[in-house]
């Protein structure tokens, strides 16, 4: 199983794919049926699809798999009494089928075994690789965390005091739930081949006029690398490198593991945060609720 795509809505599908490719660096992917499609070089399909809507919004986050990897994901969400969308096909990029089902806050999750091999694109610095993680905001974070855990079998990696850390492969978290009076959008990761690259984005970035509200530094679980902005469609994203990968025997980190000196908001104690813009930034893409 594997984290695939974010398929995000916003009023002006065209701005938010011009500054997706044009200056975040991903490839056109083709449109269908009013969505456009973008995608990194690794081997999937797309990482992003953009909608057209009237509010700003995240239809589903994808994850590919294999029929078997499907079917499991399916019994287990059936057993834990999960509302669950039927089995169908789907017209995008990578094609395949598989289903649809809804988070304890009303997140979408969606599970695709695609059918249509995708080639990796060749190694770029200034292109993002894939999609990393999603980190969600909730307002009951060990319940969204038992859902993913407990009934779709995931791994929990750490606990911080605001966040949970699970992941679904190798890599160390392909979601994280964020501790949150509301339920919406944190922000979306993009891994790039390496710090070079990280930093490299940071001045395109800031060229273009958006300089970083966060980094760059580098994080506590994970232990990747990070620069976070605010995009001009209102999505916060991030640009990463070196995420950490752990296998069966990663031991859970809690909140004791994960602290910080005083005034240090990363592993090195270089970066500044702007928090404001950061917290206004995450009211804007709430999840749509499950359609069946
Ligand atoms: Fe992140």
């Amino acid at each position: 199983m594997r984290l695939r795509s974010v398929e995000l809505e916003t009023p002006d599908r065209n701005a938010a794919v011009r500054f997706l490719k044009d200056t975040w660096g991903l490839f056109d992917a083709g449109a269908r049926n009013g969505t456009a499609y973008l995608r990194g070089t690794e081997d999937l399909p797309y990482v992003v699809s953009v909608a057209e809507s009237r509010t700003p919004g995240v239809a589903a986050v994808t994850f590919c798999g294999t029929q078997e990897e499907l079917e499991r994901i399916r019994a287990g969400a059936s057993a834990a009494g999960i509302r669950t969308g039927p089995m169908r096909a789907f017209d995008e990029p990578g094609g395949g089928s598989g289903f649809l089902l809804e988070g304890p806050e009303g997140q979408t999750f969606r599970f695709v075994a695609q059918s249509e091999p995708v080639e990796k694109l060749p190694p770029d610095r200034d292109r993002p690789l894939q999609v990393t993680h999603v980190v969600i905001n909730v307002r009951d974070r060990e319940a969204c965390t038992r859902f993913l855990v407990d009934a779709l079998r995931f791994r929990l990696s750490d606990r911080t005091r605001f966040m949970n850390f699970i992941r679904c492969d190798s890599v160390h978290h392909s979601i994280a739930y964020a501790q949150s009076h509301i339920s919406s959008l944190n922000h979306v990761a993009f891994e790039m081949r390496d710090l070079d690259a990280v930093m490299r984005g940071i001045g395109r970035l800031k060229d273009a006029g958006f300089p970083t509200v966060w980094g760059p530094g580098r994080h506590g679980p994970g232990n990747n690398v990070f620069a976070y902005f605010v995009t001009p469609f209102g999505a916060v994203l991030e640009y990463t490198s070196e995420v950490q990968r752990v296998g069966d025997d990663y031991r859970v980190g809690g909140p004791e593991d994960w602290k910080w000196p005083p005034n240090r908001v990363d592993h090195w104690g270089v970066s500044t945060r702007d928090s404001a813009a950061m917290s206004e930034a995450e009211k804007n893409f709430r999840f749509r609720a499950l359609q069946i």
